[in-house]
């Protein structure tokens, strides 16, 4: 059996005031975002340094700041990409790096003592390693 069909108003009363209450949102936000000074941009790691950055938190912060020189255990590393193509001759900043998560023993920084855990090779995969690297070259 048909239901009788019902017509009903495409715009009700009811809708035709929340499409206005948007229009005005619309413009209240437009008039806002553009009254404001236009926003510094904030500089952001690219995505493979960001999870180096995280990596970077869980593994290596408890001995290793990365803003000024405060020594916990191991060097600060504030500045190591623009220090780290200097350490070993014939080694560029990535390669020592690298060689520094891989074989930290391979190279003591003078004035510090071998205590770098050795098994981060181990511990992390390749991609965390990678991610490592690619994050303490953006410390300069
Ligand atoms: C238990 C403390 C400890 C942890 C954890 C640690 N390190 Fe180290 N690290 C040291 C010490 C001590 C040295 C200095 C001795 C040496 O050169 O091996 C060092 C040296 C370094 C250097 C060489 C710095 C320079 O000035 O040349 C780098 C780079 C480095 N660590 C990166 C890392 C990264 C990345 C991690 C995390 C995956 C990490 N460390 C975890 C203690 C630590």
């Amino acid at each position: 059996m048909m239901r009788p069909h019902r017509h009903s108003h495409p715009f009700t009363p009811a809708l035709s005031k929340a499409a206005w209450l948007g229009v005005l949102f619309f413009f209240l936000f437009t008039l806002a975002a553009c009254g404001g000074e236009a926003a510094e941009p904030t500089p952001t790691l690219d995505p493979v340094a960001a999870a180096g950055e995280v990596v970077f938190r869980r593994e290596c912060a408890a001995c290793h700041t990365i803003t000024g020189s405060t020594v916990v255990v191991g060097p600060p590393l504030m500045g190591i990409a623009a220090r780290a193509a200097a350490r070993v001759p014939g080694q560029d900043a990535q390669s020592y790096l690298l060689t520094s998560i891989m074989r930290p023993d391979e190279y003591i920084v003078e004035g510090f003592e071998n205590t770098m855990p050795t098994n981060f090779g181990r511990k992390l995969t390749g991609e965390e390693i990678d991610a490592l690297v690619a994050y303490l070259l953006t410390l300069e």
